[in-house]
């Protein structure tokens, strides 16, 4: 038996840890697993927010009467409704047929399309409040961070906002549950590829609700996933992440994405490697698209603002595998990079070719003069390398 956590005397820990998928969203590696957190506020009246993933309903379910302690469940807040977060929402509502489901009409729409729930829902709109005694909840809509029905609660009490996905991290919670209670320096990169991967393509979005964040004082984030935020130092690194990948904002570095098949164009990228170190530029990321997992890639592509990708021609085409991580970083929107790009061919070239048309539906920046090798590498392509480098370099360097 697992028992809930104690946050405070009247808000409880019911999340979950899972350390057996291996990928998220059936797309995204998780070495060190992911939580499904889930919280309940003890009042006059009780509400949870969000549930887990349908794997863990029976430990969650459990964990929940415990936390009740003989009360009835009243209000179930949904922040968002994907899979992850409402898969036990069926088991829930047999469970304690009289909860009220709160969401707004988009929430609704996908409560009665997965579930085929239409009793008890209770729609709110954007800044409406609800009380529960002592606690006042307001709900603030942020639509696309990450699905459309996403919003916020806030709760006035503590001053927690009960988050969704936003500032959730990969990784589960091992014994600790709050960044004062685990080294959160572990969790800053999984939330880099948590945002990138799953949330990156809605910058836009996330402004906005940061935006509307600004309105409130903030001494807990409770997010879905991850540690849960209560150091002020904590807080406002993680809104800073926030922000700065929503904006597309990179840092001084380069990720340099490359395919290779024999080993050839693999000398271009660590030529133009090498003259990057030369330059002074010493975040110089090497990705070889058949080996690193994309979701490692796509983080780094968000962490830095240089990006240079090389591949040889397949099949009169591009390398399978980079027109793969074109389509991720494509489908993301991503915006503010410095592109170079290079690329090989054996008897007729089509990988530069694409590659030029990738950087201008991207509306890249071009860096430097594009490189096409025929073969193998030889004293001029050697040079042109070279140039890419240094052109990349001194591009970064103008933005000191
Ligand atoms: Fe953690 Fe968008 O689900």
């Amino acid at each position: 038996m697992l028992k809930p956590i104690p946050i405070k005397e009247d808000l409880f820990y019911i999340g979950v840890n899972d350390r057996t998928k291996h990928l998220f969203e059936n797309l995204w590696p998780l070495p060190k697993g992911v939580s499904y957190n889930s919280y309940l506020i003890s009042d006059e009246k009780t509400a949870l927010f969000d549930t887990v993933d349908i794997c863990y309903s029976d430990i969650f379910l459990q964990k929940l009467e415990i936390a009740l302690g003989g009360k009835t469940l009243d209000y179930l807040i949904i922040n968002h409704m994907e899979p992850d977060h409402s898969g036990s929402l069926g088991l829930l509502k047999t469970r304690f047929p009289n909860v009220q489901i709160v969401g707004n009409k988009r929430t609704a729409d996908m409560v009665q399309g997965f579930f085929g729930i239409t009793d008890g829902v209770k729609i709110i709109e954007d800044g409406e409040e609800l009380s529960l005694g002592k606690h006042k909840l307001i709900f603030y809509l942020t639509p696309m961070v990450h699905w459309p029905e996403t919003m916020m609660t806030y709760d006035t009490v503590h001053k927690i906002i009960f988050s969704g996905d936003a500032f959730g991290t990969f990784g589960t919670l091992d014994g600790g549950i709050t960044d004062a209670q685990l080294h959160p320096e572990r969790y800053y990169d999984e939330m880099i590829r948590y945002y990138s991967n799953v949330v990156g393509k809605f910058g836009s979005p996330v402004q906005k609700a940061l935006e509307k964040l600004k309105a409130f004082e903030i001494n807990y984030i409770c997010s879905t996933h991850g540690p849960i935020w209560t150091m002020e130092d904590q807080i406002q690194k993680v809104i800073g992440i926030y922000d700065k990948l929503s904006r597309y904002q990179g840092d001084e570095g380069v990720v340099i994405a490359y395919g290779s098949m024999y080993g050839n164009t693999e000398q271009m990228a660590e030529t133009v490697a090498y003259e990057l170190a030369q330059q002074g530029i010493r975040e110089v990321i090497l990705h070889n698209v058949s080996k690193r997992s994309h979701s490692y890639i796509i983080r780094d592509i968000f962490k830095y603002k240089g990006l240079i990708v090389g591949s040889p021609t397949y099949n009169n085409k591009l390398f399978p595998e980079v027109e793969y991580l074109l389509s991720k970083i494509e489908g993301r929107d991503m915006k503010h990079r410095h592109f170079g790009y290079f690329g090989s061919f054996t008897w007729a070239g089509a990988a530069v070719k694409r590659l030029a048309q990738f950087a201008q539906d991207t509306k890249f920046e071009i860096v430097g003069s594009p490189v096409e090798m025929k073969q193998t590498m030889r004293q001029d392509t050697y040079e042109a390398c070279i140039s890419l480098g240094r052109a990349m370099a001194d591009k970064l360097k103008q933005d000191r």
